[in-house]
Formats: C-alpha cells, structure tokens, sequence
C-alpha cells in the first residue's frame, strides 16, 4: 500500500487549525496509547491533564476568581482553590458539554439556550442532542451580539446565554459582561466560546474573561491557537458544580466517575495540550499574537488598496469581499480559502500564516482579478 501523507500548511488560508508546536508533538506520540477518560488506572496523563487545566485556568482569569490554581484540577470537595474542566475533543464537545451542565443544573421543563447569530455551529447540534430549543438572536453591524436583542430572548425557560470571544467568521468579542448580566438576571448561566480566540484575547484590552464578567463555563481550544495536536479542546467552569453535573457513575472502570462526553480520549491530545501549553504560556503566545496582529492588519491593508471592501481587524481574521469568480480562481491555483454565511472569504492567520504566504496571495490576486 503506498505511504499516505497529510498535505502542507502552505497554501491552507481558512481553516483553525495549524502546525502544532514540536513539543506538543513529541509529547503527542509518547502518550498515543493511554487514556486520560480512565484517570485511577492512567494517573500519569491525568496528571498531565490537570496541569493543562490549571494552565487554561490562569490563561481565563480562573484562577482569580476561584483561589490559587495548584495543578489539582477539580479535586478539591468544596468548589474553591482549583481549576474545575477537562481536555475534550475539540470545541464542539465543550460547547455541547457547556449546554448540557446548563441543562442539567437548572432542571426547567422545555428548556432553552440564547444565542447569537454568530455562534459557530456546533450550538445547533447540542440544541439537536439534547433536546434544547435554539434561539438565535441577530447581531448589530459590527457581528457584535445585541444585548437588547438577548435581553428580549430570555425567558423563565431559558438555562444558558451564549456569548462568543473571537467568532469564528469575523473575529468579534461579544459585549460578555452585560450579556453575563442578561444571564444571570434571568437565573441562567453565561458560557462563553473562546475556542478560537482564547489564546489570543490575554494580549488585548477586550473583557472576556471569568475575571472580567461573571461567566459560568468557557470553551477554549488548544488544539486551535494554542498550537497542541488534535484532538485537544478546553471546557473549563468556574465552580466544581459544573463538572458535577457531568458526571456519570462508572461501574467496571477503576475510577467510578466520568464527566467527559467520550469514555476512552486521546491521551495524545491532552499530553499535546499540556506540553504546548508549557512551551508557549504565555511569552511564546504572545509573540504570535502580535505577528499575527501586525500580519493581518498590513494583509488587510493591502486588499484595501486594491479596493475591497475589509472590515476592521479586530483578531487575526481578515473578511474581504472577493467577488466568486475571483474566489474560485484563487481555490484553482490551490488555495484552500473558504467564505463566511454571507459571502465574503475570510484568510485566518494561524501561526503557519505568513507574511510572504499572503505576499503570495495577492501575487496571485493582481494575476487572476
Ligand atoms: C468559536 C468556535 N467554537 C467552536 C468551534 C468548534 O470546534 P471544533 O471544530 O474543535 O469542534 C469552532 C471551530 O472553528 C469555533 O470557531
């Protein structure tokens, strides 16, 4: 059978994902066949698991909020002085998880989520899964969520407000304070989607955090730009509560409780995530978001030059409105480029977006427009 290989990074403009870091991928390999879902029989990379918990905890202002994060993620009895989530497989089961602790926590009949528009997509399945009406608010002109619009969408039935840190399409921060608020006031919870923002937002003046805003539940992805292997999201809570109401008896293992959706994980993701977390929290992180900061705002520049319309760069996500035809020729010489719901395409500049890949780019640009 001939050798399969996977493609380069080189040409990939949209996607979330990137070249993981060397030590997340050496650690990735060490650790492929463990399984941190069994932590009493794999204490080893449960231990990993707790460290890259506590990371996540002092990234998200956690820490804070709770006590002293020591690496003793969710062991402690009384809901203070630890880190409290879990490594999952990526954002889509934090966010699902996020909604079913709501869910589970609130015990209303016929419950519902609130959520903006511009949530990413895995909203729709966990409503579909659990069984959770959906309601979609619309954001204002900047792909913001409207507050008034939440607060209109709240009702006694209503378990969970989602607001996004770094919306998948445009980048944006949610106003997560007063939607934090909004939550609250109605007795329901605040979850906030930083799985793709979360590795940048520590170096900017936004309010997104659990110390910024009263927030219940957060996702965030290292296996995003936290540079770590798939499979690797983060689901984090600020009380024990959260991971409690996860929990499921686990008869015949040998530990006797599991909160993760997945019963046997990766323990490559969580030994990634915990060796990226290590190698770049929070010096190395910070470097890329400001190479990426600088990268997308002359990227966005010179589109404008060209006379595109671009909005303005808030994350490192540049949206441009490239007419199809153009488009489909820039996807014909190979790049991998993909547009948001309304039309426009959007280049993410992960770590492996470069300066002279996007040079490269409107190279190609001037020769096909
Ligand atoms: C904001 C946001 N949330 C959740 C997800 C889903 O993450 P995953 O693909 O790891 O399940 C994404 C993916 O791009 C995202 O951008």
């Amino acid at each position: 059978m001939q050798r399969a290989a996977p493609q380069e990074f080189d040409r990939v403009l949209s996607s979330m994902c990137t070249v993981p870091h060397p030590d997340a991928r050496a650690a990735a390999e060490r650790f492929l066949a463990v399984n941190p879902g069994d932590p009493a029989t794999y204490a080893d990379v449960s231990e990993l698991e707790a460290q890259a918990v506590a990371t996540l905890g002092e990234l998200t202002g956690l820490d804070e909020v709770v006590g002293d994060v020591d690496g003793d993620a969710g062991s402690d009895a009384d809901g203070v002085g630890a880190a409290h989530g879990y490594i999952t497989s990526g954002g889509t089961e934090a966010n699902l998880q996020a909604v079913r602790a709501a869910r589970n926590r609130r015990d209303v009949e016929d419950p519902n989520i609130v959520v903006p528009d511009s949530a990413h997509f895995s909203f729709s399945k966990a409503a579909d899964v659990l069984d959770v009406t959906l309601r979609r608010v619309p954001t204002d002109d900047d792909h913001r969520t409207d507050p008034a619009a939440a607060a209109a969408a709240v009702d006694e039935r209503t378990v969970l407000v989602v607001a996004v840190a770094g919306s998948t399409e445009y980048g944006r921060v949610d106003p997560i304070p007063e939607l934090a608020a909004i939550a609250h006031e109605a007795d329901a919870y605040c979850h906030v989607d930083a799985a793709w923002g979360g590795f940048l937002l520590p170096f900017t003046d936004h309010l997104w955090n659990f110390a910024h805003a009263p927030v219940d539940s957060l996702t965030i992805d290292p296996h995003k730009c936290g540079q770590a292997v798939i499979p690797a999201g983060g689901l984090l809570f600020r009380e024990r509560a959260g991971m409690d109401a996860l929990a499921v008896d686990t008869p015949y293992l040998e530990s006797t409780s599991q909160a993760s959706l997945t019963g046997t994980r990766s323990g490559a993701g969580v030994a990634g995530a915990a060796a990226a977390l290590e190698a770049l929290w929070p010096d190395g992180y910070r470097r890329e978001y400001e190479r990426a900061a600088r990268v997308s705002r002359w990227f966005a520049d010179e589109l404008r030059e060209r006379g595109y319309e671009v909005p303005a760069v808030e994350l490192p996500i540049v949206v441009a409105d490239l007419s199809t035809a153009t488009f489909e020729a820039l996807r014909e010489r190979g790049w991998r480029l993909s547009r948001t719901g309304s039309g426009p395409v959007r280049i993410v500049v992960m770590p492996h977006v470069t300066r002279e890949m996007l040079t490269g780019v409107l190279a190609d640009l001037d020769d096909v427009r």
